[in-house]
C-alpha cells in the first residue's frame, strides 16, 4: 500500500507521539445549564460543550474517554483558502423582510500558511488523536469535499487501515447556480466512513432507509392502506399473478445520498452558519453506528448540527470548536432543541427540553480580546489603544417581594460605540437592540461557577427578547449572590454581579 508524503508529516507525527507523555491542558468548568431548562434524566453523565482547538481538547480528553467515544462525526475546514461567516441579525423584526438588518461576521478561516502542507499536518494531528479515543467498536466519518477528500482518503487508510475502509459516502445536492462554465458545476461532498475494527454498530434502522426512486415508484402500485406492491414474477415457467408487497419504508442506504437538500434560511434549523449540515444527514449516521445511550463526539462542531440531533436521539455527547461565537451559537441551540424538528415527524417539533449539559474550556483560553475588529468602522480602527480596553455596561435593577426576585435590564452601554460600523449603528433603535442573550445565576458560587437557571435569547427564528426575567423564590434566608451574564450580537460577554439579603 502506498502512503502519503508531505512536507511537516514526520515532524507531526513525532509531535503527537511526545504530546501524549506530557500532562494535557486542564479542562476548566465555565458555564453549566441545570434544570428548570432540563427534564431528561442521563444518570451521572453530563454532556459536554468544549471551547478550544481540537488538539488540545482531544488531548485532554484522553484521561477520561480513551476507546469510549462510539462515534466521531467531524466536518473540519476542508483546506478551501476561504473564510466563512455567520450572520446576525439586528433586533426583534424578522430580518428576512428587511435584508439592512443582516450583518456578517467572520466564523473560521481555511487558509493554510503553507498551503496544503501545513493543512496535512493540520488534520493529520487530529486524525492520530481521535483515533485512541474512538472504541474498538466505534465508527468514525469525515466530511470532505474535491478540495482534500482524496489525501485524507489515503491518510485514513494509513492511520486506520484500508481493511477498516466501510464507504466513501457521496452526499449530492442540487449546486445553486453554476459559477462558471469552463468546468463541470461541483454539487457533492464526500463522507470518508471508516470503523476502527471489523467488529461494529450497524444497524438495519427503518428511520435511515432511503425513499424509492421516482423510476421505481412508477413501476410499483399501490394498495387502499398505501402498501407499495407489484404482480408478477413466475414460478414453473407459469407467469404469477398475485401482489407481492415490498416494505413501506422505502429501500436500505445506497451510498450516493441525494435524498438530503442542504440548509434554507426558511427552515427551522437554519442557523446563520455559512457551513452548517442539515439535521437528516446527522439523522442516517448516528442511527446507523450507535444505540441509544452511546457516546457520540465532533470536534468541529460549527452550529452544532451533530450535538443538537445527538441529544434528540438520546445518545450523550461531546461537542467542541475553537470559536467561542460557534460554542455561544450551540449554546443557544441545545438550550432551545424543545423548538427544533421532532426528527421522527419532521412537521412537528421535537417538544422535550435538553439533557443538563456542561461548558468547558482549554485552560489556556481567555478573553483577551476587547471588541472584534471587524465589528469597527474601518476609520477609527487605527485609533482605538489598548488602553480603551473597557468591557461594555449593563444596567439592572432587581425586585424584590417577600422572597421572590426578578431582575430588570434596562439599559446596555458599549463603550465607543461612535466607533461601530455605520452598518451596525444605523440599525439599532433601542440599547435592547445590542443584546442577544442574558442570563442568571440566582445562587452564584465561585466553586459551582454559573449555572444557568433563567435565560432569554434570541434564535434566527425568535427574535423577540424578555427584559425581566421570571421570578426566583429563595428556600434559604441570609445573604445570596447573583450572576448576570450579558452576551451582545458582537459576541462580547459582560458579567455582573449583585449581592442580595433574603430575610
Ligand atoms: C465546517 S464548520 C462545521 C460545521 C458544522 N458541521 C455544522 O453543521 O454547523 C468547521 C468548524 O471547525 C471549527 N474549527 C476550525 N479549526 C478548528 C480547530 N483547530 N479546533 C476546533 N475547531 C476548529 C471552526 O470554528 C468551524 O466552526
Amino acid at each position: 500500500m502506498g502512503n502519503l508524503f508531505w512536507k511537516g508529516k514526520q515532524e507531526s507525527s513525532k509531535y503527537i507521539e511526545q504530546l501524549k507523555t506530557k500532562n494535557p491542558v486542564f479542562l476548566q468548568l465555565i458555564e453549566s445549564i441545570s434544570p428548570p431548562m432540563s427534564e431528561k434524566n442521563n444518570g451521572d453523565w453530563l454532556n459536554l460543550l468544549i471551547w478550544g482547538d481540537a488538539k488540545f481538547v482531544l488531548h485532554s480528553l484522553l484521561d477520561d474517554f480513551k476507546g469510549k467515544i462510539k462515534l466521531i462525526y467531524i466536518d473540519p475546514p476542508f483546506g478551501t483558502g476561504g473564510e466563512f461567516n455567520y450572520k446576525i441579525q439586528i433586533g426583534d423584526g424578522d430580518a428576512s423582510k428587511n435584508s439592512s438588518k443582516w450583518i456578517r461576521k467572520a466564523a473560521y478561516n481555511d487558509s493554510w500558511e503553507h498551503g496544503l502542507d501545513s493543512y496535512l499536518s493540520f488534520i493529520y494531528e487530529r486524525l492520530l488523536l481521535m483515533k485512541d479515543l474512538l472504541s474498538p467498536e466505534g465508527s468514525i466519518y469525515i466530511h470532505l469535499d474535491w478540495h482534500v477528500g482524496h489525501y485524507i482518503k489515503v491518510m485514513m487508510d494509513e492511520i486506520y487501515g484500508e481493511n477498516n475502509f466501510r464507504n466513501e459516502i457521496i452526499w449530492s445536492y442540487p449546486a445553486a447556480s453554476a459559477q462558471t462554465k469552463r468546468f463541470f458545476v461541483r454539487s457533492f461532498d464526500v463522507i470518508l466512513f471508516y470503523t476502527k475494527s471489523d467488529v461494529y454498530t450497524f444497524n438495519d434502522d427503518k428511520n435511515i432507509y432511503m425513499e424509492y426512486s421516482d423510476r421505481v415508484k412508477n413501476a410499483l402500485s399501490k394498495d387502499s392502506n398505501g402498501t407499495f406492491y407489484f404482480r408478477g414474477g413466475s414460478h414453473d415457467g407459469k407467469k404469477l399473478s398475485q401482489k407481492v408487497y415490498i416494505e413501506n419504508e422505502g429501500v436500505f442506504p445506497r451510498d450516493v445520498w441525494m435524498d438530503i437538500p442542504y440548509i434554507r434560511a426558511n427552515t427551522l434549523e437554519y442557523q446563520g452558519f455559512s457551513t452548517q449540515k442539515p439535521e437528516r444527514l446527522l439523522r442516517r449516521i448516528i442511527l446507523a453506528s450507535t444505540r441509544e445511550n452511546d457516546l457520540i463526539a465532533d470536534f468541529f462542531c460549527g452550529s452544532g448540527t451533530t450535538i443538537a440531533v445527538a441529544e434528540k436521539l438520546n445518545r450523550r455527547w461531546i461537542g467542541c470548536d475553537m470559536s467561542k461565537n460557534a460554542i455561544h451559537i450551540m449554546k443557544k441551540r441545545i438550550m432551545d432543541v424543545k423548538n427544533s424538528n421532532d426528527l421522527q415527524d419532521w412537521k412537528k417539533k421535537y417538544n422535550i427540553l435538553p439533557n443538563e449539559f456542561k461548558i468547558l474550556s482549554l485552560e489556556s483560553n481567555s478573553e483577551n480580546y476587547w471588541f472584534p475588529v471587524e465589528f469597527i468602522s474601518k476609520k477609527v480602527r487605527s485609533h482605538l489603544s489598548d488602553q480603551e480596553n473597557r468591557t461594555p455596561e449593563c444596567k439592572i435593577i432587581l425586585n424584590k417581594n417577600k422572597n421572590a426576585v426578578t431582575l430588570k435590564i434596562i439599559d446596555y452601554i458599549i463603550p465607543y460605540n461612535h466607533c461601530i460600523s455605520p452598518e451596525i449603528e444605523e440599525n439599532i433603535t433601542t440599547f435592547s437592540d445590542w443584546i442577544d442573550y442574558w442570563s442568571i445565576d440566582f445562587d452564584y458560587s465561585v466553586q459551582c461557577k454559573f449555572r444557568t437557571m433563567w435565560a432569554s435569547y434570541r434564535t434566527p427564528k425568535r427574535r423577540e427578547l424578555k427584559l425581566i426575567s421570571d421570578p426566583y423564590i429563595y428556600e434559604q434566608p441570609g445573604p445570596h449572590e447573583l450572576m448576570i451574564k450579558v452576551v451582545d450580537i458582537c459576541g462580547i460577554e459582560t458579567n455582573k454581579k449583585l449581592t442580595i439579603n433574603i430575610s
